[in-house]
């Protein structure tokens, strides 16, 4: 959200944070908690006007959530993650990363690197995050991240990483590359969160237990120093909270998997999501039927098919009922086609505007950086840091 201009002083406005009217200057205001110096720190934006009060108090919801540029995003991460912060952006105050600093802990190609980051921010504009609602930055670009981070890695255990079943998974994947990093991903993510206040996560399945390790620090620092940090709440869809594999349907569709067939990725042309699809794994029989423990790799694509075209499972069975797989993953493979086709032309476009891009960065950073600062000072100051003097 932008603040865009302020309210004239005796100007009516319904404020989208407490749903009220506020009559400016006068004694009239309907809404009894709100006192002079908030009144005048209404502001207008999009036709919607929010009480720069309100929000600060905790009003409005804040939202925060971020993907990795450790690949080219899938569908996974489409279907999971970002399909679902967009509806999100008219009621919550928003704050979506680019956490480019966890895509460290896997050994990265420093060019492509800053390209795939670029990329994401155009893919998260394209499928339908307005960065006049929202705001879109990147991790690195606001250092309280880390810095939190380092004072978060104080109230972790060991114990409690060493149960992180992500940190196991990629210990295996990497075990050449077993760092630190890896290891303390979690406290990042923690701190990520934590230091804008977020009310809500929306996230995949797989990032469930790093959420309740992140409650768990939060509650653990306010225990001892007071209410310092909101403790959040996850948010994860009813459908689509887990892609799987296309070639190991046991496994979830994960952008740095070896296995290009794996995963849809968003930039794929149609050719290419079309072969995945009729390549990918299934069973030995012929019937289009949801059995996730059975028929892994049927139910994923049911999924799939289910979360792009919003029909339901049974419907799916009845429209294919005595047809073959075939005829089903072409179907499957059109449909996400036909969902990606606008997203690819609109990230295409902003690609070429470099200047866009680079100003909403610029933009977001600063929002993001002035609310990360605030959260950071309250935290040095009580745990006994000394204020810098500026
Ligand atoms: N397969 C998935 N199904 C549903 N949601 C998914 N998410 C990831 N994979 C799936 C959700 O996408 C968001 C961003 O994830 P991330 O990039 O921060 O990290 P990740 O979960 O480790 O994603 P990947 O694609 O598996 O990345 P790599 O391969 O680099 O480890 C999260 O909300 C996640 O839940």
């Amino acid at each position: 959200m932008r603040y865009c201009r302020p309210v004239k002083q005796d100007e009516n406005a319904l404020c989208s944070a407490r749903q009220g009217i506020h009559k400016f200057g006068n004694s009239s205001c309907k809404i009894p908690a709100i006192n002079a110096k908030m009144i005048y720190n209404v502001m207008q934006c999009n036709e919607k006007y929010w009480c720069k009060g309100c929000v600060e108090m905790g009003e409005t919801k804040r939202i925060f959530s971020g993907i990795q540029p450790s690949g080219n995003i899938t569908l996974g991460n489409y279907i999971g993650a970002i399909r679902n912060w967009v509806p999100l952006q008219d009621e919550y105050d928003c704050l979506y990363c680019i956490v480019d600093l966890h895509a460290l802990t896997v050994r990265q190609d420093p060019k492509e690197l800053r390209e795939r980051s670029r990329s994401l921010l155009a893919l998260y504009i394209a499928c339908g995050l307005d960065p006049e609602k929202n705001t879109l930055f990147l991790q690195s670009h606001v250092s309280a991240h880390a810095e939190l981070a380092w004072i978060l890695s104080t109230f972790t255990y060991i114990g409690e990483l060493n149960r992180m079943t992500q940190f196991k998974e990629k210990a295996e994947k990497h075990s050449d590359n077993i760092n630190a990093g890896l290891f303390t991903y979690p406290v990042l993510m923690a701190a990520d969160i934590l230091l804008y206040q977020t009310n809500l996560v929306p996230v995949g399945q797989d990032q469930k237990q790093h959420l309740e390790l992140t409650r768990d620090i939060a509650i653990r620092f306010n225990n001892i120093y007071g209410d310092v940090f909101t403790v959040p709440e996850v948010f994860i869809p009813k459908v689509g909270a887990k892609i799987m594999s296309l070639q190991e349907p046991e496994k979830k569709m994960s952008k740095s998997d070896e296995n290009p067939n794996a995963f849809i990725s968003l930039l794929d042309t149609p050719d290419v999501i079309m072969k995945k699809f009729k390549r990918a794994v299934t069973d030995s029989e012929a019937e289009v039927r949801y059995d996730a423990e059975k028929k892994p790799g049927i139910s994923n694509l049911m999924n799939i098919y289910s979360s792009v075209t919003g029909k339901t499972f049974s419907e799916i069975e009845a429209e294919f009922e005595g047809k073959g797989y075939g005829e089903f993953k072409v179907a499957v493979g059109e449909a996400v086609i036909e969902t990606l086709r606008p997203i690819q032309e609109r990230h295409k476009e902003l690609m070429d505007s470099k200047d866009y891009l680079d100003g909403v960065m610029k933009a977001g950073a600063e929002r993001a950086g002035k609310l990360a600062f605030k959260t950071l000072s309250k935290v040095y100051k009580k745990i006994g840091l000394i204020p810098r003097i500026l």
